[in-house]
């Protein structure tokens, strides 16, 4: 069913391409410094997009800047826009943008109605500022589904400036590369729909509680967390990918740290120069997990009873290119239970890495 379902959306955006046309030119109410372009689709030209480019149009402009009455992609970067104001997204075709850039941009606040009209808004970028904080109720009316928020200079973040009043959506945030310490949601992500979230490039000094979020993707790296404690991860149930790689601080992991994470199928541990040892009960409730990266670490060798506490795991890497798997070792006959016991190892292509 579901390869049918992608098979018929592939023909469906091939044949949606062959038919689509570029008109660039004679776009009404199009700004002198803008580029736009209007793309149809369908046999009858029946569905159309706007396209409106006015990156870096340089000192004196003032906004709003007009845009064509049914723009749905705008990007206004590189404009030393300064503080955002209400009246600076206002006008005729602002109200149908599906995707607004403004990046790059030396944004500073953002009033907490500016975005409030456009209500199709699915995609934001508002990466490159000089962000520190948000109003909560800035983004609530927005049927938001990525937002990027990177390059900024966030120190305390509260994820519930993402509870909407509209369907929620996944939505995914880039908050990497900001000056993070703390990250907090009071909600306890009952209304919060964030399935990706990255942290990374931040200075988190330990693992921020997100429980309650429906995360399926986490990146914590080049964090300066030295330690990860038991129930760290606590509640992430929906976690598939997490990410605590690059840790030049990173000393030690208790045991029981990744309990809760019982969909977790990929763990990224490389370069973690300081770690160097772990007991084997630190992967304790990680029923799904298929591969686990060791890989520029300071890990050296592997306790060969961690297969116990890994039911699942498929491939583990170490080192430079040492790649460890799973495979069953035939057991002898069993005399009280009648039957060959098998055993399963860890066989890696360099030897003695198992202990
Ligand atoms: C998270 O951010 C880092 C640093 O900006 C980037 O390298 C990585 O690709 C991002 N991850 C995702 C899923 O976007
Ligand atoms: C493990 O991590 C290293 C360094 O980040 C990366 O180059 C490598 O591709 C990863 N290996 C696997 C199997 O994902």
């Amino acid at each position: 069913m579901k390869g049918t379902e992608s098979t018929m959306a592939l023909l469906l955006c091939l044949g949606l391409s062959l038919l689509a046309f570029v008109h660039s030119s004679n776009v009404k109410n199009c700004h002198h410094g803008c580029h736009c372009e209007v793309e149809s689709f369908g046999l009858f030209d029946s569905f159309s997009l706007t396209r409106v480019d006015c990156r870096g149009l340089g000192p004196g402009t003032t906004m709003p800047i007009p845009i064509p009455l049914d723009t749905s992609h705008l990007d206004l970067s590189s404009n030393a826009m300064g503080p955002l104001t209400d009246t600076m997204l206002s006008g005729p075709g602002y109200t149908t943008l599906v995707s607004l850039d403004l990046s790059s941009n030396l944004i500073t606040t953002i009033t907490a109605n500016v975005l409030s009209k456009l209500r199709y808004l699915e995609t934001l970028d508002l990466s490159h500022n000089n962000l520190q904080s948000l109003s909560l109720g800035c983004f609530a009316s927005l049927p938001l589904a990525e937002v990027d928020l990177s390059h900024n200079s966030f120190q305390d973040f509260d994820m519930d400036v993402f509870a909407t009043k509209v369907n929620g959506e996944p939505v995914s945030v880039d908050l990497s590369h900001n000056k993070l310490v703390s990250v907090s949601t009071t909600l306890r992500g009952r209304e919060l729909h964030i399935q990706t979230l990255n942290l990374s490039a931040n200075r988190l000094l330990s693992v921020p509680t997100l429980a309650g979020l429906p995360l399926r993707y986490l990146n914590l790296d080049g964090n300066p967390i030295t330690q990860i404690k038991e129930g760290a991860f606590a509640q992430l149930k929906d976690l598939v990918y997490l990410s605590i790689s690059g840790l030049q601080e990173l000393q030690e992991i208790m045991p029981n740290s990744f309990n809760g994470l019982q969909s977790l199928q990929v763990l990224d541990l490389s370069n973690n120069p300081k770690l160097k040892t772990f007991s084997p009960a630190v992967f304790s409730g990680l029923d799904s997990l298929l591969e686990l990266n060791f890989s520029g670490s300071g890990v050296a060798s592997l306790p060969n009873n961690m297969l116990t506490h890994l039911p699942s795991i498929k491939s583990i890497t170490l080192g430079r290119s040492i790649q460890c798997w799973r495979t069953q070792k035939q057991g002898q006959f069993h005399r009280q239970l009648g039957q060959v016991q098998h055993n399963e190892v860890l066989s890696c292509n360099v030897e003695g890495v198992v202990l």
